[in-house]
């Protein structure tokens, strides 16, 4: 367990902004930190029996308990029943089956569903002061695809975009609208006696106003 939160602390700590690692680097990562693990290389591996290894999604690894770093170079057939995880990039989230296991056909679960670590937008736009933020389309959190709709509550105008878009560069299409308190009409009517009374005093005691 330490061993997983050490290698996703070496993974945050990683810059990314710097050429993309290919996907077998990032593998490669996973594996040599994973490989520190106690009991590591227990597992017993048949070069010709299980399932084929498959490819982690863009922008994500595999983390392959038990392994050791020569295994994770060298397996091409894991056994039946092993589980392999997903792991996305820092600011990125798995969508889509995180886990798959090794069926005894010699198939992983769910192939027919991708997996895909997809940016996130920030969570601030989920929420919205004196009205609701309706997300659409959503993952544990808003990623490329996932929209808001926002609705003020009653008394209150909407001022900006009634709904913004989660972009692949997670990024919201729409600054984050707010909901305006209406003037009301009841307090300008509230006025109108006043001003009424005003009015009509200086209309017949003209000489007042000067
Ligand atoms: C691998 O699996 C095959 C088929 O079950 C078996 O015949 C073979 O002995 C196994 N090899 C090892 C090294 O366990
Ligand atoms: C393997 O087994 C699973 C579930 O038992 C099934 O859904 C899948 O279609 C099978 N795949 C093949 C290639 O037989
Ligand atoms: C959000 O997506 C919808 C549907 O694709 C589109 O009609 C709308 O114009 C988009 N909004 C923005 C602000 O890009």
């Amino acid at each position: 367990m330490t061993a997983h939160m050490e290698f996703m602390c070496t993974l945050g700590m990683r810059d990314w902004a710097a050429p993309a690692p290919h996907s077998k680097m990032l593998l490669l990562l996973l594996s040599l930190a994973l490989g520190a693990e106690p009991g590591a290389g227990a597992l017993r591996l048949n070069s010709t029996e299980g399932c084929e290894i498959i490819h982690p999604p863009r922008d994500g690894g595999i983390r392959y308990r038990g392994l050791t770093p020569d295994q994770v170079q060298t397996v091409r057939f894991l056994p039946f029943n092993y589980e392999i995880e997903y792991v996305c990039r820092p600011d990125r989230e798995i969508v889509g089956p995180k886990v798959r296991q090794c069926l005894r056909n010699g198939t992983w679960t769910d192939m027919s569903h991708p997996s895909r670590c997809l940016r996130m937008c920030p969570k601030i736009h989920l929420s919205l002061e004196n009205g609701r933020a309706v997300p659409q389309a959503m993952e544990r959190v808003p990623v490329e695809g996932t929209w808001v709709e926002y609705h003020c509550n009653s008394g209150f105008r909407l001022v900006g975009s009634s709904r913004s878009n989660c972009t692949k560069a997670g990024r919201w299409t729409s600054p984050k609208p707010i909901c305006e308190l209406r003037r009301s009409t009841a307090s300008g009517s509230g006025l109108g006696p006043w001003v009424t009374l005003w009015l009509c005093w200086a209309v017949q005691v003209p000489g007042f106003w000067f």
